[in-house]
């Protein structure tokens, strides 16, 4: 019988466990995004949200990075490590909004815009990223475009990240027209709903939202800034308005609490594409090993480096 991604309780045990003694034996660490699959996060090495796992994958003595997110998150830790070897368990985890900005469309704005910086959302191609001045994730979009001297600034490809930083800085933003489908269906409409249905609830909300959603969140930040956020509250009720997967430990770590999503759709089918067969295949036959030009590694990882330098 075909065991792959059969998920009783008896096979996910054996298949964790399978999956730590692979990763003993080959001196490879797990790397897992907070949107993953309740049982990789439960075996992860360390799990984190983008930035995080941009300086955790710097920062490893392992051999082998295994990456359990989607590919411009394993992009990033090839274009950092390239003594390492770095897996992307299923080949097929993309990310839709990385799709919709290409290099030539960034020389193209710079082109247009000669005296504006490109600030590249980690949520891009190494190719994308090789050819702009400097990356930022959601929890240090402000930071990095006030950091800049610049009177105006290119931020790709989230046009939605775009407008929340531009809430927070006097410079002029300039936004490509990309963003999350996911993050797209929670709309104020449901926020309102769920406020009347449970008085007294937090929403909270990621910058890859739209303006009007961000507009009638209680709070916003990345992932992992969610989970502080959870924890250092005294409300009961929270709305989260991100990929659900984020509940898991959000439950686990606040057993009091009742955390309710925005909205029922708010899943990332390319967050849930690992199972934890992927990881034991691609590990066991050393599959789905990211691999980048090296002129493109190059370039690309200057523009990480000045992320990571402030
Ligand atoms: P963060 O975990 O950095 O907040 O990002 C969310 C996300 O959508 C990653 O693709
Ligand atoms: Fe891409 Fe959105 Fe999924 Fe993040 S949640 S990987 S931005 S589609």
């Amino acid at each position: 019988m075909n065991n792959r991604n059969n998920n009783n309780l008896e096979n996910i045990k054996a298949k964790q466990k399978a999956v730590k003694e692979l990763l003993k034996k080959k001196n490879a660490v797990l790397l897992a995004h907070n949107y993953q699959r309740d049982e990789i996060q439960e075996i992860a090495d360390f799990q984190g949200d983008s930035l995080e796992l941009s300086v955790k994958a710097n920062k490893t003595d392992a051999d082998i990075i295994v990456f359990c997110g989607v590919r411009f998150m394993a992009e990033s830790a090839a274009i950092m490590n390239p003594d390492k070897t770095v897996i992307l368990p299923n080949e097929n985890a993309g990310c839709p909004m990385v799709d919709m900005i290409t290099a030539k469309d960034i020389v193209n704005l710079k082109a247009d815009y000669p005296d504006a910086p490109v600030v590249a959302y980690v949520n891009t191609s190494a190719e994308c990223k090789a050819v702009s001045d400097i990356c930022c994730t959601s929890a240090n979009a402000v930071k990095v475009v006030n950091s800049l001297s610049a009177r105006r600034v290119i931020m790709v490809p989230d046009k939605n990240l775009g407008s929340y930083v531009q809430r927070f800085t006097d410079k002029e933003i300039i936004s490509w027209p990309g963003f999350c489908p996911p993050h797209k269906r929670t709309v104020p409409e449901d926020i309102k709903a769920l406020k009347e249905k449970y008085p007294g609830a937090v929403f909270v909300a990621h910058p890859e939202s739209a303006p009007e959603t961000i507009d009638a969140a209680d709070h916003v930040s990345s992932t992992s800034g969610m989970y502080k956020f959870v924890r250092e509250s005294a409300a009961k009720y929270f709305i989260i308005g991100t990929e659900r997967g984020i509940m898991y430990k959000m439950k686990k770590e606040n057993p009091d609490k009742v955390f309710i999503p925005s909205n029922p759709g708010l899943v990332c089918p390319n967050m849930k594409k690992t199972h934890l067969d992927d990881i034991i295949i691609s590990l066991e036959n050393m599959e789905n090993i990211i691999k980048i030009p090296e002129n493109v590694r190059i370039q690309a990882r200057k523009s990480i480096e000045n992320m990571l330098a402030l």
